[in-house]
């Protein structure tokens, strides 16, 4: 099949997996995510030759293999991991599941049950990471991902403006179906004009193939393209 590729490889920056809040030494805060979709995108984009570097949280799948990555297991550490790595990149697909709160201190030695029968931990919010690379993103493509349980479409759009992304993958969180892992998601891609693409049930391979097709068709405008064959 023929198809258009860029001339020149892109810069594409990709977060994944699940920050890990610190109670203390033993116990922290976190969620579900795998990191399955951001290694998922990596990898392709790096088989399709483009230049890719991996900042990851907790993970659960496979790193892909040839990208190179660095682990920024807090919030914290990912913030500051992205603010370094920001101004190389293209595109940022922030498929990271950072967590919105940690515990207001730290304890350095373990908390002890001792004879507690309730225990209050008292929590802060984070920094909303997108939303400040979101005020300084010139030219770049920036991409959020949120999961949502109720009004899919309502807080997705809010989402993409409040956080200045150029496209929203917005994931429905059914009820009997897990979206963690490899299964397969319910998906709307919105996009910062308006546009409202229903990608259906899709695999997050596929889903990491649309999502490509998008950033190159977006992006190799500005550097060009050649006809290919026998695109991945
Ligand atoms: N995100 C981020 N920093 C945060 C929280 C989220 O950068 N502190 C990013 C996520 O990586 C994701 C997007 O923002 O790409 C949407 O994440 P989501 O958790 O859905 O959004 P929140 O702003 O945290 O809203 P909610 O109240 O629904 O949790």
């Amino acid at each position: 099949m023929q198809q258009r590729q860029c001339v020149q490889p892109l810069k594409i920056l990709v977060t994944a997996g699940a920050t890990r809040e610190a109670i203390d030494p033993v116990r922290f805060i976190s969620n579900r995510s795998t990191g399955f979709l951001g290694c998922a995108i990596a990898r392709l984009a790096h088989a399709r030759g483009h230049q890719v570097f991996l900042i990851h949280g907790a993970l659960s799948c496979r790193k892909p293999r040839g990208v190179p990555a660095i682990e920024a297991p807090s919030v914290l550490q990912m913030r500051e991991e992205l603010s370094r790595k920001f101004s190389w990149c293209d595109c940022l697909l922030m498929t990271a599941a950072v967590s919105d709160f940690s515990p207001k201190t730290f304890s350095r030695n373990k908390i002890k049950r001792r004879a507690q029968k309730e225990w209050t931990l008292r929590l802060k919010q984070n920094p909303d990471i997108l939303a400040g690379l979101g005020k300084r993103k010139g030219k770049r493509l920036l991409i959020g991902f949120a999961l949502e349980t109720d009004d899919l479409k309502k807080n997705a759009l809010a989402k993409l403006q409040q956080k200045n992304t150029d496209f929203l993958v917005a994931v429905q969180m059914g009820h009997n179906r897990s979206p963690f892992g490899k299964g397969r998601l319910d998906v709307l891609l919105i996009d910062k004009e308006g546009g409202i693409q229903e990608l259906g049930n899709v695999s997050k391979t596929i889903l990491a193939r649309l999502l490509l097709n998008e950033i190159e068709e977006k992006l190799c405008l500005k550097y060009g393209t050649e006809e290919v064959y026998n695109k991945i």
